[in-house]
């Protein structure tokens, strides 16, 4: 089993590159399946999450090259009768698979995606848009066959903002006959860049980023098209966070400023100084060394994002006073905690909230990693522990943050993996 050896007492400084989102790529990809033509994408990251998509659409057909970071997938030959694996349960993303078959071939045979750490996350807003737009929807034995003579579009209102619902119902709706109104939509950037990629390859998606999306039936949705998505604005907070945690300086590049309004708003507020430039995004620790207590509420985007709920707590640990964290997306987004107050964090959690005491020493501890967000923020309690800390199931992590060992390498992070 391989360990991450963290040495304690490490401080972040330097430079970095941010690479692509991981929520952009694992939707955009499944949607080249719609287009059945050759797509080159760029930015896209070298990610395990990534890397097991690949491994599914190139078993349903489809080729794929790696050239100088473009990534080129041609989906021109997919069996549509395709039978997924449960390989799928392994990724949330495999979801997008239903939409996009949906869209191709009016029909989709796929295991019902699993839970995981963080909560149930139930598909039924899913499952409500495909009824919708005219799918007959079956579930047996685990397994969910979706079928449609024919996709109408029509009026829906998603009962909760809803990431993943918001992208299956436009990567459905965009060859439904007619036009499709989708209301209380997620507004997150990811969801503009999976409209944006649709657009490009010819559908016609409007609205994207607003409260609601107007989508419009066109014939042919198969441009050849070169398509770069956007920089990963967890990756990115992530760092920007662990860099106040750890008391140092960080300058990150290739950012999109306006998607870190939440991140930087609340690091201010914990004292620290942000200069944001077209696409880069430099942070100065205080001059007094101090990181204030805060009030985190997780919400849809543009407010603070669930998935750096568990890598600003440890943050918040360091605070010369008491904060008070409300998880309002996930039921059960708090799994990590028993390891922090292994480690000697004082923290009260009830329900969906939670108190961390400030001002704490942290000891090193041999932690098992729970998911991918709670790993590294995990790893960021072990840089600013008094010692050595030992992770296991590191590969959590390897699913979303690429080459995470080197960037922290560049940034002064000493870490000895075994
Ligand atoms: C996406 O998950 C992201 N994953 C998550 O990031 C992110 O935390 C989440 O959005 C919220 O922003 C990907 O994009 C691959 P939701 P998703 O549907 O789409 C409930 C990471 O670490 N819900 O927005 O699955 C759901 O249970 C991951 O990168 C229903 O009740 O999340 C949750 O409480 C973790 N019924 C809330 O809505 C549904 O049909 C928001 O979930 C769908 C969702």
């Amino acid at each position: 089993m391989e360990k991450l050896i963290i040495p304690g007492n490490q401080i972040i400084n330097g430079e970095i590159t941010i690479s692509g989102a991981k929520n952009s790529a694992v939707a955009i990809i499944p949607a080249c399946i719609i287009a059945g033509t050759k797509i080159h994408l760029e930015n896209i990251p070298k990610i395990k999450d990534v890397y097991i998509l690949l491994e599914i659409i190139q078993d349903m057909g489809a080729t794929i090259k790696w050239e100088n970071e473009i990534l080129t997938i041609d989906t021109t030959n997919i069996n549509e009768k395709y039978v997924f694996s449960s390989l799928t349960r392994k990724i949330r993303a495999s979801v997008y698979f239903m939409g996009s078959f949906l869209s191709r071939f009016k029909n989709v045979e796929i295991p019902m995606p699993g839970g995981c750490e963080i909560g149930l996350r139930p598909i039924d807003q899913h499952l409500k848009v495909f009824k919708a737009l005219g799918a007959d929807i079956k579930i047996n034995k685990g397994i969910i066959k979706l079928k449609a003579n024919e996709l109408l579009g029509n009026f829906i209102y998603l009962d909760i903002v809803s990431v993943g619902a918001t992208i299956n119902a436009m990567l459905a709706a965009i060859t439904a006959k007619g036009r499709t109104i989708l209301e209380n939509v997620s507004k997150e950037p990811e969801v503009v860049d999976t409209a944006n990629f649709l657009n490009a390859i010819g559908a016609s998606v409007q609205g994207a980023g607003t409260d609601t999306i107007i989508i419009k039936r066109k014939k042919y949705i198969n441009n050849a098209t070169h398509y770069s998505i956007i920089p990963d604005r967890i990756e990115a907070g992530t760092y920007m966070i662990g860099t106040v945690a750890t008391k140092g300086n960080i300058t990150i590049r290739n950012v999109i400023p306006k998607h870190l309004g939440a991140i930087i708003a609340k690091l201010k507020e914990a004292g620290a100084k942000i200069i944001c430039g077209e696409d880069y995004i430099t942070v100065i620790k205080n001059e007094n060394n101090l990181i204030n207590p805060l009030d985190i509420r997780t919400l849809p985007y543009p407010g603070f994002p669930t998935d750096l709920q568990p890598i600003i707590v440890p943050m918040l640990i360091k605070a010369n006073g008491t904060s008070i964290v409300t998880e309002n997306i996930f039921e059960n987004r708090f799994g990590y905690v028993g390891a922090l107050r292994r480690m000697g964090a004082k923290i009260k959690t009830e329900g969906k909230i939670m108190i961390i005491e400030g001002m704490q020493q942290l000891t090193g501890a041999n932690i098992k990693i729970p998911d991918l967000r709670a790993g590294m923020g995990l790893l960021l309690a072990g840089l600013i522990a008094e010692d050595e800390t030992t992770l296991t199931g590191i590969n959590y992590i390897r699913r979303g943050y690429e080459n995470f060992e080197d960037k922290l390498l560049k940034l002064g992070i000493n870490l000895r993996s075994i």
